[in-house]
């Protein structure tokens, strides 16, 4: 059992991934249609977390992460909301709720880095879904393209805080060419002074590989798209956005 986490990012994540928003507003909407609880596992900062409870949703959340849950906590009471998160891993958390949506964005299943880890989290968030309710996520078609050109890379990124410049140097590599499980290191750089870095890992999913999981766990509905507006996929360009019914 792997327990990476993210505890050391809870200072830089805001910095580093607050700007993306791409996702946002499709898991708002999908929020807001399942009238009724909504779950986000993994919810981290509260990125789209606190943009659905703005909404007024009932939204709950849970990440393995305490300080990546305390600066959500901090930013819902700024913002005068009441946040309803709790530190606990998807594998085994347990509510005494259930959902009518639960969802996992920005790629967060694929910390789930066996298929021991992967069946344990979806068939509890199986058991953890009100009868008519569904589960949303979405990950990344594992691409050869990109892995030939950046992977074993440094691949640089400057970015900028109110005063301040950094330059964020990620590089991927497989730490497990058979289970497929790629490593990311992340250093953030600030005048050539390395002020921050981490790793982390994740496992490739592919698409059919996945819906052997959803079978195997007892799921037997389910559409994936391209992207979060609702494209055919057809290509391993193409985020896998994964919208599955109990
Ligand atoms: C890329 S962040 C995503 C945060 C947020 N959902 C967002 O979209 O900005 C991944 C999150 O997954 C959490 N995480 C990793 N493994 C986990 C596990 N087994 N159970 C619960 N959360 C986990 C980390 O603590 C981190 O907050």
């Amino acid at each position: 059992m792997n327990m990476q986490n993210f505890e050391k990012w809870a200072n830089v994540y805001d910095l580093i991934y607050g700007k993306y928003k791409d996702d946002i507003d499709f898991y708002r909407k999908e929020a807001r249609k399942a009238k009724g609880k909504v779950l986000e596992i993994a919810c981290g900062t509260g990125r789209i977390y606190l943009e659905i409870l703005k909404d007024g949703v009932d939204a709950y959340g849970v990440d393995i992460s305490g300080n990546m849950l305390k600066v959500l906590e901090t930013k819902a009471k700024k913002l005068g909301l009441e946040s309803k998160v709790k530190k606990a891993d998807m594998r085994t958390f347990k509510l005494n709720k259930k959902f009518s949506l639960i969802i996992i964005p920005f790629r967060s299943f694929l910390h789930n880095l066996t298929i021991e880890d992967q069946i344990k989290t979806l068939k509890n968030i199986r058991n953890h879904l009100a009868p008519n309710g569904k589960l949303i996520l979405n990950f990344f078609f594992p691409n050869p393209e990109v892995i030939l050109k950046t992977y074993g890379k440094e691949i640089r990124e400057t970015i900028k805080s109110k005063d301040k410049k950094y330059i964020l140097i990620n590089k991927s590599y497989f730490v497990d060419e058979v289970n497929q499980i790629i490593e990311f290191i992340n250093t953030l750089k600030e005048k050539d002074k390395t002020v921050w870095e981490d790793k982390f890992q994740l496992a490739f999913i592919y698409k059919r590989e996945f819906e052997l999981l959803l079978s195997l766990v007892g799921f037997k509905t389910w559409k994936v798209y391209a992207g979060f507006n609702r494209k055919p996929l057809k290509s391993y360009k193409q985020e896998m956005v994964w919208i599955i019914e109990k």
